[in-house]
């Protein structure tokens, strides 16, 4: 079944027609894998996601972002590229990629892919033709290969550890040798901060940055409208590749931006080339940074003028659903974003962590929930979760600047906690001995109808039955949590982002812009974040325990629940809830 465009998108307020769109877009992550199987083969794809696009053009985005669709070996589901200039088999071809495009912008939709800059898949041509080259090579100097330390080099370069856990270097047997390193003895090491399978790129050379230049024009030239970068406070390298020791970043052991390899201050210098080539266009490209920094203003360097436009502020994604935490944040962003002119993006959840329902699901008894450790085993009031999840996106869409909707989220999917161990495919779950699950949770296969698995998920535009499973098992829970249940319900998840969307569209007052704190003399108070927006528009987000009593007078536009009070008196905002008021 496909979701046609019942609602038909709201008129953009003519105040706004004159920002650049990316200022303050609403762009839908859709994690192509686990988004819509149209081929019926279990795996998500480009039909699915074609067939799907009026359900993003009716929930009211401005713009998506796939996730990595191009030719991988799935070491790291995507994430491991083998060709930036192809599609992946499993999705569908270029023709397929050029039709999704242009069927989107018909719809209104921008295209964002995702660039992976900091790493390649050992299935590349280029990590091919290294591996079978001598070291010292040419071909080699596009990577980091490096002699082994131990008499006989058997031990690893340096300390660094993988992201996902082990060291972050493999030692290769040499096909091609030099007197150091004989052919048929393991010789080099090679660096790697994911996956064994995502050999690091050198940045140092040009070569490297010209091929990235280039796929990002192959792209551009095919009328996708801008990057999501991958880890790009990766890339650069200190020269020497020094042990970082016990120090852990975000504390900077060699003094602020010269971590041995995370967000060094050379690496400013790629996004400053990459903007240049972006404002190339007529219709000038864009970006968003996946940039973890741990510092607003150090996240606000990525953002001047002249390099990226927007970057994805993870410090609200997990802060715990506590108002002096969140307050912090949001003034925290706000001023770092400000001082270089940027637009703040705001985001609940993606592809790499819990989904937001089952964070706030938890205890908030710390002020950050970001590890598996934070969540597993720990008790989950999914009911509380929700709610909270609701409310959140009512004060996450409030805010101003851009925001990021996870797929799913407008759903209130939680996280998938008990998929069978057999059935766990994230390389986190292999790399750490089984100690962490990883992120399959919430990459599980979106349910889109029905009652049973796999919930429409591969519903074939023949109609015939699917011929596969989906790649990850959906819970029997996803009943009664599909699009169709939800489509029409005034009451569900779904119809409420809908209205939040379609009314953040047609207010003038939200997107880029400014806010104000309500103060306590106006009737806000601890544990409640109450702001202002010209013209005329208030959120109030109640995050403690009491109900609190909402300005006498003000017109309720939406709530993320139901309010008390009524008859004439002051409505009352319960606890966990988030209103939108005309002031
Ligand atoms: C980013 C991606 C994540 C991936 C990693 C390595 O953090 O979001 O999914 O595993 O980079 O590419």
């Amino acid at each position: 079944m496909t979701l046609t465009a019942t609602t038909p998108p709201a008129a953009r307020a003519a105040s706004r027609l004159e920002t650049p769109w990316w200022r303050d877009a609403v762009v839908y992550q859709v994690y192509i894998r686990s988004f819509a199987d149209g081929d019926g083969d279990g795996t998500g794809d480009l039909a699915g996601l074609r067939a799907r696009l009026p359900h993003l053009a009716s929930l009211g985005v401005d713009a998506v972002w796939i996730n990595p669709w191009y030719p991988s070996p799935m070491a790291d589901s995507g994430y491991d590229v083998a060709d930036y200039r192809a599609v992946e088999p499993l999705f569908g071809d270029l023709e397929q990629a050029s039709a999704m495009i242009a069927e989107a912008h018909q719809l209104g939709l921008r295209v964002i892919l995702d660039v992976v800059p900091n790493h390649l898949s050992d299935e590349h041509a280029w990590f091919q033709a290294a591996l079978a080259s001598a070291p010292g090579s040419h071909e080699r100097s596009r990577f980091v290969f490096r002699d082994g330390r131990g008499a006989a080099g058997e031990l690893p370069p340096n300390d660094w550890t993988s992201h996902f856990g082990g060291p972050a270097w493999t030692r290769v047997v040499e096909a091609v040798g030099d007197e150091a390193h004989p052919a048929g003895e393991p010789g080099q090491w090679y660096l790697h901060l994911f996956n064994t399978k995502q050999p690091d790129v050198d940045w140092t050379s040009e070569e490297v940055r010209e091929e990235y230049d280039d796929v990002l024009r192959f792209w551009f030239d095919r009328g996708v409208d801008g990057f999501r970068i991958d880890v790009a406070h990766g890339l650069t390298k200190h020269a020497d590749l020094p042990d970082v020791g016990e120090r852990e970043f975000p504390h900077q052991p060699f003094g602020a931006g010269d971590h041995p390899f995370l967000d060094r201050d050379d690496v400013h210098e790629v996004y400053r080339r990459w903007r240049a080539l972006a404002d190339s266009y007529d219709e000038p490209r864009v970006f968003v940074a996946e940039a973890w920094t741990g510092d607003p203003a150090r996240l606000g360097m990525y953002l001047r003028p002249d390099e990226l436009h927007t970057a994805f502020n993870f410090d609200f994604l997990v802060s715990a659903w506590r108002e002096p935490e969140l307050r912090t944040v949001i003034d925290g962003t706000l001023a770092a974003h400000d001082a270089v002119g940027a637009p703040p993006t705001w985001v609940l959840s993606n592809h790499d962590v819990y989904r937001e329902v089952s964070r706030y699901a938890r205890e908030q008894d710390r002020p950050q929930l970001r590890n598996e450790g934070d969540f597993a085993g720990r008790p989950a009031d999914l009911a509380v979760g929700l709610r909270r999840a609701r409310a959140a996106a009512l004060l996450m869409l409030a805010l101003p600047g851009g925001a990021y909707v996870y797929q799913g989220a407008e759903l209130g999917l939680p996280e998938v906690e008990d998929l069978p161990e057999e059935s766990l495919q994230d390389p986190v779950w292999f790399q750490s001995g089984g100690e962490h699950r990883g992120r399959d949770g919430c990459r599980v296969p979106l349910p889109w109808s029905g009652r049973t698995a796999p919930f429409g998920f591969s519903d074939r535009a023949d109609g015939a039955a699917p011929t596969g499973e989906p790649w990850l098992p959906q819970p029997a829970s996803f009943a009664g949590m599909t699009a169709a249940d939800q489509d029409g319900d005034p009451t569900s998840t779904l119809e409420l982002y809908r209205s939040a969307l379609s009314l953040r569209r047609s207010l003038e007052a939200l997107g880029d812009g400014s806010m104000a704190w309500v103060d306590s003399g106006e009737g806000a108070r601890d544990g409640v974040l109450a702001f202002t927006r010209e013209p005329g528009f208030a959120c109030w987000v109640n995050l403690s325990e009491q109900p609190v009593a909402l300005p006498a007078g003000a017109e309720v536009l939406l709530a993320s629940g139901a309010l008390g009070g009524g008859d004439g008196a002051a409505a009352l905002l319960p606890t966990d809830t988030a209103v939108w008021l005309r002031r």
